[in-house]
This record gives structure tokens, C-alpha cells and sequence, in this order.
């Protein structure tokens, strides 16, 4: 706590090369920033307390700015141990004031963070002034969530188990965090959680755990499903891999990618992007797939699609996009050529088995520079894993560009809108936001890309059933 601002940041001296940055992300944030234009001056989120967890960099801490002057108190955490950028975080906390006197937001993060570091700086979000808590949640893959419900679930219970044997390594932390909550409050996030008014989930990960909450009733609060707005998945997980994934290779490895023999696992959204992303470099992609529908598509976009066993001794690289886990196992990683590079841009760090590579009898890790490391086997030959298995896209780049996270920041914005204004509306349920936004957000970048959009003429609107400001499309259409 300096001058009354909390944080826990790498180096404040670092704020003044963040704010040379957040400046130009401004200007390529154009969604967003027209977003905070529009709502300056009601200052609409007077009275949010908002807690988030989302990779804390250039970017986001242009959406931090701009909730803070919708009027909100923000505290803010990374949800991944490798992805925030040190000046970003650094610029976030001096604000307008200096970094002896700095006046800007808590945060808490820092690039290289431990696993029980991690699960401190996430607790630090839920600790506003006053003793209160957050009444509002920005989540990217749920952790923060996590910690509120399983808090409220041990709570009710008295105590905190202690992890399981299948539960992953970083359950310990999270459990411990819980059991120094409870010691000091047995209540602290029954209240919490009471006084929410709702999440706002970023990502894939995250959402399919808020869907699975609340189909077993036990959802405490309301949620928006940012992810699904056409404008966040549809760009954000196609578009921004597109440009993070090979960026993420490049400053990792800076391998020659043309011509090499690339495995995509999962042609999904982010699968899609991460595929044209290398294509792009000339390497030569192959996909698997689960899903007969994402399969067939793979196919008529020209691809091959295999499955890893049949080509893993030939690959020269394996990017996993699933968001589920186990798919590239030890005994793939023991066949794999010399030097293939291994890099996941799901959401958790077991889409490549981690824990199971670290038991493999006789391997030994070399750092060849952070988040990259090399692990030979006993029979000589070595794989590259990127980022330690997490997001490679945020661990060796700086994740998506701006133009991209200013669409899906301009959901997040208007989600956390929603909650705070129209309490009333929202249920214990998973909500996307209307489609008239989803197109508001999309028009508000029209204008930075040169884009003139045709004017539906009032005899058309009729002819194709819609209006003439829109929604132009029904809810079941796919894009
Ligand atoms: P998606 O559901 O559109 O795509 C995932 C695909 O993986 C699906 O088509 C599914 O059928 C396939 N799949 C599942 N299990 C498989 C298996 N065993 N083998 C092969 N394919 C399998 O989801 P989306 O939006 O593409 O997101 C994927 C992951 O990426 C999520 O964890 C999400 O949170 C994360 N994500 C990461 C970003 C980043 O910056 N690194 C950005 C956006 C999302």
C-alpha cells in the first residue's frame, strides 16, 4: 500500500513505458474507447465493486481504465501465471500519479508468478477496502469463480478439505488460500457471494463451467457469456490466435515454419485461427478432431485430417486448441522427433500432459530461456515445450492486438453494464447479451477499417423480415 493504493506489481518504474503503450492501444481500441466516451459522463458503474482475474496486459488495462471511468473501484489479477505484462500492471497501479505517489488501481500480478502466488493475488480481488468484497466479477476461464463457490461450499461445511489425488497440482493452493479465508472469516464469502450482482466470463473454459454450475442449480449469482457474442469468439479466439499464435512461436523458438509439418488439435474456433495462422507461414497443417462436424469442415478447407498417433512421429510441431484435457500424452511426446515443438493455446496447462512428462524416469528439463524449455529422454531425443504447457500465445507473446481485444472488451464493458443496471433482469443463469449489442460492438470498429456498410432500405427490411436498425439475423444464425 503506497499513497493508499495497494498492489503487488514486478517494478512500478516500469509505469512509464506502460503508458507509452496503453496510449497507442487506445488508439487501436476503438470499440472500447468509444464505449468509455459514451458513458463518461453518467458514470453509469458508481457504486461497482469489480473483482477481475484476466491476463493482465496493455490491453486489458485499457478495459480496467475505462470501467474505472464508468465510475467503477476495480482490483485486478492475472488468471495465468505467465501471461501479464510487468509495465501494463505497472502503469494500471500509478494511474495519474507518480510511482512514489501512485493513484491509479490495485493489481496484482506479475509475469513468472508460483502457483501459490498465483492463488494469493486471486484472493487480493476479493478484498476492497472496508472489508468488502467485489459485487461484480470479470472472469477468463473461471478461476475467480471457482474461488467464490467452492469458498461458499466449504463455508457451509466449517472446513476445507483436504486435495484429492486426482485433483490438479494447483487445487492444493487454491485450498489453502480457502483455509486462510475461513480461519479469519467463516463467512467471508457467503457474503460475498451474496451481495454479487454477477460474472462476465471471457472465454470458452470458463463458460462451459458456468453452464455446468448452473444445469446442477448451483450457481450463485448471474452470468453473461461473453464469449459467445459473435463479436468476441468469432474474432477474438479466430482472429486474435491468428496473430498471437505465430508471434508466440517466433519470439519463442524462431523456427523456420515453412514448410514443417504442424499438427492442430481442435478445429474449433481458436483451432481455425491457430491453422491459418501457420498456414500463413507456409507450414503444411493437419487437424484432429472429435467432432464429425468441425472434421468435415477441416477437410473441405483443404486439410487433412489424422489422428496424432498416425502422424506424431512426423510432426514437427503439435499446438493443441481443445480446452479439454490429455490430448497430446507422454507416450505421443516419447515417439516425437528430435527438437518438435509442443505448445498449447487451450485455456489449462493438461491439454499436453505436464505432470506426466515431469515423471517420465531419467528426463531432464533444460531452461533455454524462460518459457521455453527443452526435455530430453533417456533415448537422446528432446521436445520443446512452450510456456510450460499454459497459453503460449500470452506466455512467449503478449497475446491478441488490440483491435481484437477491443471488440471483446467492448462486450465485457456493456456485460458488466447489464448486471449492474438491470439487476432485476438477471436470474441465477447464464445470459448472452442481446444481439443488438453483439452488432453495436461490430459498428464501433467499422469506422478504423475504412468499412462503408450498406443502408438496408425500408422496402428491403420488410422483404427479409427485419428492421431497419437491426438485429439482422435470427439467434440461430451461425455466421
Ligand atoms: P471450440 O469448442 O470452438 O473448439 C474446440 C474444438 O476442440 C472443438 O471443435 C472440439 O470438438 C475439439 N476437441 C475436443 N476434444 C478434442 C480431442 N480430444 N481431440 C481433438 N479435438 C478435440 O472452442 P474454442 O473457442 O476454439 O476454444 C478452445 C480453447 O481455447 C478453450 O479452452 C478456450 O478457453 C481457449 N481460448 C484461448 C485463447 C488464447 O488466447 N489462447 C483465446 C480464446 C479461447
Amino acid at each position: 500500500n503506497v499513497n493508499g493504493v495497494e498492489f503487488a506489481v514486478a517494478d512500478l518504474a516500469l509505469a512509464d513505458r506502460g503508458r507509452t503503450q496503453i496510449r497507442l492501444a487506445e488508439h487501436e481500441m476503438p470499440g472500447l474507447m468509444a464505449v468509455r466516451r459514451e458513458y463518461a459522463a453518467a458514470r453509469p458503474l458508481r457504486g461497482a465493486r469489480i473483482g477481475g482475474s484476466l491476463h493482465m496486459t496493455v490491453q486489458t488495462a485499457v478495459l480496467i481504465e475505462t470501467l474505472v471511468a464508468l465510475g467503477a473501484e476495480v482490483r485486478w489479477a492475472s488468471c495465468n501465471i505467465f501471461s501479464t505484462q510487468d509495465e501494463a500492471a505497472a502503469a494500471v497501479v500509478v494511474g495519474a500519479g507518480t510511482v512514489d505517489a501512485p493513484a491509479g488501481t490495485p493489481v496484482f500480478a506479475w509475469k513468472g508468478e508460483t502457483l501459490e502466488e498465483y492463488w494469493w493475488c486471486a484472493d487480493q480481488i476479493f478484498r476492497f477496502p472496508g472489508g468488502q468484497g467485489p459485487n461484480l466479477l470479470v472472469d477468463d476461464g473461471g478461476d475467480a469463480t471457482l474461488l467464490v463457490h467452492r469458498g461458499v461450499a466449504y463455508e457451509a461445511k466449517g472446513e476445507v478439505p483436504a486435495p484429492g489425488p486426482d485433483d490438479p497440482r494447483e487445487y492444493g493452493y487454491l485450498l489453502a488460500t480457502l483455509a486462510r479465508s475461513l480461519e479469519e472469516d467463516g463467512q467471508r464469502f457467503t457474503r460475498i457471494a451474496a451481495g454479487m450482482r454477477g460474472v462476465t466470463e471471457e472465454t470458452t473454459a470458463g463458460v462451459t463451467g458456468l453452464y455446468r454450475l448452473a444445469r446442477a442449480g448451483e450457481l450463485l449469482f448471474p452470468a453473461i457469456n461473453v464469449n459467445d457474442s459473435v463479436t468476441k469468439s468469432k474474432f477474438d479466439n479466430k482472429y486474435g490466435i491468428r496473430h498471437s499464435l505465430v508471434d508466440g512461436i517466433n519470439r519463442a523458438t524462431d523456427v523456420m515454419l515453412a514448410g514443417k509439418l504442424a499438427v492442430v488439435c481442435g478445429y474449433g474456433d481458436v483451432g481455425k485461427g491457430a491453422t491459418q495462422s501457420l498456414r500463413g507461414q507456409g507450414a503444411r497443417v493437419v487437424v484432429t478432431e472429435i467432432d464429425p462436424i468441425c472434421a468435415l469442415q477441416a477437410a473441405m478447407d483443404g486439410l487433412d485430417v489424422v489422428r496424432l498417433e498416425d502422424v506424431v512421429e512426423r510432426a514437427d510441431l503439435v499446438i493443441t486448441t481443445t480446452g479439454n484435457t490429455g490430448i497430446v500424452l507422454v507416450e505421443h511426446l516419447a515417439r516425437m522427433k528430435h527438437n518438435a515443438i509442443l505448445g498449447n493455446v487451450g485455456h489449462f496447462d493438461d491439454e499436453i500432459d505436464m505432470a506426466g512428462l515431469a515423471q517420465v524416469p531419467g528426463i531432464v528439463r533444460t531452461e533455454i530461456k524462460p518459457q521455453v524449455h527443452e526435455w530430453r529422454f533417456p533415448d537422446g531425443h528432446a521436445v520443446i515445450v512452450l510456456s510450460e504447457g499454459r497459453l503460449l500465445n500470452l506466455g512467449n507473446a503478449t497475446g491478441h492486438p488490440s483491435f481484437v481485444m477491443s471488440n471483446s472488451f467492448a462486450n465485457q464493458t456493456l456485460a458488466q453494464l447489464e448486471l449492474f443496471t438491470k439487476p432485476d433482469e438477471y436470474d441465477r443463469a447464464v445470459y448472452r447479451l442481446p444481439k443488438h449489442l453483439d452488432e453495436k460492438v461490430a459498428r464501433l470498429h467499422l469506422d478504423a477499417l475504412g468499412v462503408r456498410l450498406t443502408e438496408l432500405r425500408p422496402e428491403q427490411a420488410e422483404y427479409i423480415g427485419v428492421e431497419v436498425a437491426g438485429p439482422y439475423k435470427p439467434e440461430h444464425y451461425r455466421y
